[in-house]
Order: C-alpha cells, then sequence, then structure tokens
C-alpha cells in the first residue's frame, strides 16, 4: 500500500508538457460541435463514436484522429476545445500548461491559420482565471513536406508572442528529425523553444534520439523512452538536462505495454523525466490518471511522485520566478 493516494496526486502543483490539444476532443464535445457545424461525422452516440477508437500502432491512431479534426471549424470551436482541456487540467493540479496545436491539420482543410489561434489564444488568456498559466506550442506534421513545415512557421511569424516554441509529431515512419534541420534552425532563430517527438518503438528509435539531440538541438524529447538502448546518450541526456514528457496510457495503446519499467528506470537515473497525457480523449485519462497508473504499476514511492511533478515545472518553459514559486509550493506539500 503506497504512502499516497490520488488526492495527494492532484494536490501536487505541475506542468503537463505533451498535451495535443486536439487529442482533448472528447466524445460529447465532437457530437456537439458535429452538429453545431452541419458535418456529418457518421456516428450519432458517444458509444458510436467510441467504437471507432480502434487502434493498435501509432500509424492506425492517426488514421482515426485526423478525420475526427472535421468538427472544428470556427475559432469558438477551438476555444470551446480548449477551455474544457483547461478546466481538467485545472482539477488535475496543472499549473503550468504547454499545449502542441497542429495548424496543418487544419489549414490543409481550409480553416485559416488565424481560427485556430485566435481560439486558442482567447482560452489561453481565459485560463489565468482558473490558476492554469498556459502557453502554446505549435507541432509541424512530419509526414508533411519540408516545404510545408516552412510556410507553416512563416504563418505563425505575426503570432510569434503567442507561441513558446515549436515541436514535431504525427507519423514518424520515414520522416526523421533531420528532414526538418532547416525549419527548426529558423525556428530557434526566430526565438522559439524546441522539442520533437521521438516515438516509442520506432523502425529508428535510437538513430533519431541522438539526431535530435546532437543536430538538432531539441530541450526536450517527447516520449523518447528508447533512448536506454545507448547508455552514452542517456549520460548525455542526464548531463545536458533534457526533459522527457512520457505518456504512460497512450503508450499502451500504440505499443504492447506502458514502458513503465523504461519510464520508471530513467527517472531513478535522474533524468527530467516528467508524466503527461499525449491525447487524452482516445487514451483513457489526463494527467493524474497518467501519474497513477505509472505509481501503481511501478510501485513508486512518495518522494518519486514528487520528483516527477518537480521535474515537469523544472523542464516547463514558464518565466523562472512562477518556477520557483511553485516548485516552493510544491516542497510545502510534500513536507506535510
Ligand atoms: N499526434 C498526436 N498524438 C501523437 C503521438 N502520440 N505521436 C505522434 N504524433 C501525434
Ligand atoms: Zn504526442
Amino acid at each position: 500500500m503506497p504512502s499516497y493516494d490520488r488526492p495527494f496526486i492532484d494536490s501536487l502543483p505541475k506542468a503537463e508538457l505533451h498535451l495535443h490539444i486536439e487529442g482533448t476532443l472528447e466524445p460529447e464535445l465532437k457530437l456537439e460541435l458535429a452538429r453545431r457545424n452541419g458535418v456529418d461525422i457518421g456516428q450519432s452516440t458517444v458509444e458510436q463514436v467510441r467504437d471507432t477508437y480502434q487502434f493498435t500502432d501509432l500509424t492506425s491512431f492517426l488514421a482515426v484522429y485526423y478525420p475526427a479534426m472535421e468538427v472544428l471549424v470556427t475559432e469558438q470551436d477551438f476555444h470551446d476545445l480548449t477551455m474544457d482541456y483547461f478546466r481538467r487540467a485545472a482539477a488535475d493540479g496543472v499549473v503550468r500548461a504547454e499545449i502542441f496545436f497542429d495548424p496543418q491539420a487544419h489549414t490543409s482543410r481550409g480553416i485559416p491559420f488565424s481560427t485556430v489561434i485566435d481560439g486558442l489564444w482567447s482560452a489561453v488568456e481565459e485560463a489565468q482565471s482558473l490558476g492554469v498559466d498556459a502557453a502554446l506550442i505549435m507541432c509541424f506534421l512530419r509526414d508533411h513536406s519540408a516545404e510545408s513545415a516552412k510556410e507553416t512557421l512563416e504563418a505563425s511569424l505575426p503570432y510569434r508572442d503567442r507561441i513558446v516554441g515549436v515541436g514535431l509529431d504525427s507519423d514518424e515512419r520515414g520522416n526523421p528529425p533531420e528532414k526538418f534541420a532547416e525549419i527548426f534552425a529558423a525556428a530557434k532563430e526566430a526565438g522559439y523553444r524546441l522539442t520533437m517527438h521521438c516515438d516509442i518503438d520506432q523502425e529508428q528509435s535510437i538513430t533519431n534520439i541522438a539526431t535530435v539531440l546532437h543536430q538538432i538541438g531539441v530541450e526536450r524529447i517527447d516520449h523518447g523512452t528508447n533512448i536506454l538502448e545507448n547508455p552514452d546518450l542517456v549520460a548525455e541526456a542526464k548531463e545536458r538536462g533534457i526533459g522527457f514528457t512520457c505518456c504512460p496510457l497512450s503508450n499502451s495503446f500504440v505499443t504492447e505495454q506502458m514502458k513503465g519499467e523504461e519510464i520508471t528506470t530513467l527517472l531513478r537515473q535522474g533524468l527530467k523525466v516528467s508524466i503527461a497525457s499525449d491525447d487524452p480523449s482516445y487514451f483513457g485519462g489526463y494527467v493524474g490518471d497518467n501519474i497513477e497508473a505509472l505509481a501503481t504499476a511501478q510501485q513508486l514511492t512518495r518522494a518519486e511522485v514528487v520528483q516527477l511533478a518537480r521535474n515537469s515545472l523544472e523542464i516547463s518553459w514558464a518565466a523562472p520566478e512562477r518556477v520557483r514559486g511553485w516548485v516552493g509550493e510544491l516542497e510545502e506539500i510534500a513536507a506535510r
């Protein structure tokens, strides 16, 4: 029996750093937006929507994920989606949320970049009233061309002050990080912070992890537990304080297991591992559920659960004085 419970996990101030806002689209809101916008999604009940959630790997997940975005049309839709997420995050003790969005998944359907970012941004501002300090990370879709990523980067520049960093997501197969090396260099030049997905058990996982560390120069890796295949890279990531955003429930959907042992090994070796929820509406849980699932499966100690929350705050891109304040609160709670 661990010496902590779910209310303790929820009470810890934490940052959620790996959350695709489009992956928070719950079946109820999907149906409401489909009605609102007159989009025929082919399902009319929550159960029918859930029945479409049949996936065994990243590719089959993405084949369900992108078509669902059709219901997101207006600025209000993006706002409502994002506020629903912030309310859930606040209940889980999230004080800082750096949320991914995929502009190309919308602009490729004819939705203007401005509609997406204006809807997200009004929610980011409103989130302050919930006690959530929020920020936006723009992801490029790696299965689209480098040219498309370049156009997206250019489209983002008028909104530079609303976007803290850039990431890379979607299907990793055949789309290695170096395809986007120039774009990431340009993004860094424009002042964006850098992170990238290195998804679990990909054909070239360890090669891609080496590339993001050596060629791209990211500060964080999203997922990335395959780094354990190369102890030299583990040592280097530790030395450089590279952040890892791990998503146990997501892992258990797109691979055979939640990779709890790998996540825990990295944590116990002193790497900056944090826990996040990826696409919670599809993978069955928000950040508190992810921490609880990992803690239960791996029998994490109370101190380790606190360390996960501390890591998330320390590797966040929030203002340093805010991070210091949250870590102080965390220490007070942990000492009780
Ligand atoms: N887009 C949304 N979720 C993703 C994931 N887990 N990996 C890559 N791209 C994604
Ligand atoms: Zn992800």
